[in-house]
């Protein structure tokens, strides 16, 4: 059993303060000194160092770790170029994230407080280390492939990726199913993919409406993708509409990645169907898209996460810089509402999103704990959501299942 005491626990979404934290591998008890010294009269307290902020675990549901060689290869500025330059590049770009590449992103995604991570998985090639990782992971298997002639064999293909990364579930690997795109994997097995996860009830996910250039293919099959599809695939007409693809997952909460080109309409239905978005700022930048409507999807309530994406389409997995790029594009949004609402994404709504047992600190919960220093006293206890974004990059101490795992030097 710890005790932590800190000059500040963040608590049901507030900020609080000359209080402690009890906990084993679960979390035991959250109250005042005096609380804690009568009822474990015989545990030492651990004082944190002053400004010390103790946050639940942050969680990042949306990474592509096979792809965290790229730095100076893809290209920037639009989506239909990127991904063409993802076709010419992809095997080298695969071939070089190789294990420890993996591991150093895996590692500088703790060092910046985050304690579970869905990994977007094409190939399987982030098992090893996810399973090697301190981590909690969600291992979104990616079923891909638009081509009638191929569809079966990339269908079995992925059953045998979910079946193994399903033998992992006892240690830090929960399996879940990754759809690629509305223009990338054939209704056939997108129908039998979203069957099963809800047989299984395992969490699933999409990439939807990432670029203007995918809207308007799945509106009238023109446009970049068009040029696109017809020189790589052979393909002059989309499979599906944006309305026809999103309701196959009505009834089954999925986690939209990107999702910048929803319009009113949409947004309903993604509330009315209790689906989650994956927001992902600087991915959305680099790739040329539109900033998310973020506004709107607050004000409907849907539940958000904030999210890194890969390297692939970033320059850092550090979820801090993440939610500083947050602050700066939703402009709309008064800054000390957006910096609680971008805490809340990455923690109690990133955790329901992915079912796991932590992303809030009370009793019960997993001890995924991450402690976070500000420079100096905060004036105002509504302001520290903003602060810690803004002043902090690294986590002074994180803790998974109530074990330390990481301590800056
Ligand atoms: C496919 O495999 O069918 C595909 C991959 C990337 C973009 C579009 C289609
Ligand atoms: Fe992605």
């Amino acid at each position: 059993m710890k005790i932590l005491q800190a000059d500040y626990i963040y608590v049901d979404g507030k900020y609080i303060e000359n209080s402690a934290i009890v906990f084993d591998k679960k979390i035991e008890y959250i109250g005042s000194i005096d609380d804690i010294l009568s009822k474990y009269p015989n545990i030492e307290i651990e004082k944190l160092a002053p400004n010390s902020v103790i946050f639940p675990g942050f969680i990042n549901t949306h990474v592509h770790l096979e792809f965290s060689s790229n730095q100076t290869t893809l290209e920037y500025g639009s989506f239909v170029g990127w991904l063409r330059s993802v076709m010419s590049n992809r095997e080298d770009i695969i071939s070089d994230s190789d294990n420890k590449t993996m591991r150093v992103a895996i590692y500088d995604m703790l060092a910046s407080g985050i304690t579970a991570y869905g990994a977007i998985s094409s190939y399987g090639g982030e098992l090893e280390e996810s399973i090697k990782a301190k981590q909690k992971v969600v291992f979104f298997n990616e079923l891909i492939g638009s081509n009638p002639q191929t569809v079966d064999m990339l269908y079995s293909d992925f059953l045998e990726r979910l079946e193994l990364s399903s033998n992992y579930s006892k240690e830090n690997i929960k399996p879940a199913i990754a759809i690629h795109s509305p223009y990338s994997v054939h209704l056939i097995v997108v129908k039998r993919a979203i069957a099963l996860a809800k047989e299984k009830q395992i969490p699933l996910s999409v990439h939807f409406l990432e670029s203007s250039s995918e809207k308007e293919w799945l509106a009238q099959s023109t446009g970049e993708f068009r040029e696109f599809f017809e020189e790589f695939l052979n393909q002059t007409n989309s499979l599906t509409t944006k309305d026809d693809f999103l309701d196959l997952f009505n009834g089954y909460s999925t986690h939209l990645t990107h999702a910048v080109e929803v319009d009113d309409d949409d947004i309903d239905k993604i509330s009315q169907n209790h689906h989650s978005i994956a927001h992902c700022p600087r991915s959305n930048r680099y790739l040329g898209g539109k900033p998310l409507p973020l506004k709107k999807i607050i004000d409907k309530d849907i539940k958000f996460s904030t999210a890194t994406d890969g390297m692939s389409s970033n320059y850092s997995l550090n979820i801090l810089d993440e939610l500083k790029s947050a602050l700066m594009i939703h402009h709309n949004i008064n800054i000390n509402i957006l910096a609680d609402k971008l805490i809340e994404s990455i923690t109690k709504s990133a955790n329901d999103i992915l079912g796991l047992n932590g992303g809030v600190l009370e009793e019960g919960r997993d001890s995924d704990i991450v402690v976070m220093r500000l420079p100096n006293e905060p004036k105002s206890m509504d302001r520290i959501s903003l602060w810690t974004i803004l002043h902090c990059n690294e986590a002074d101490k994180v803790y998974i299942d109530g074990k330390i795992v990481y301590q800056k030097i």
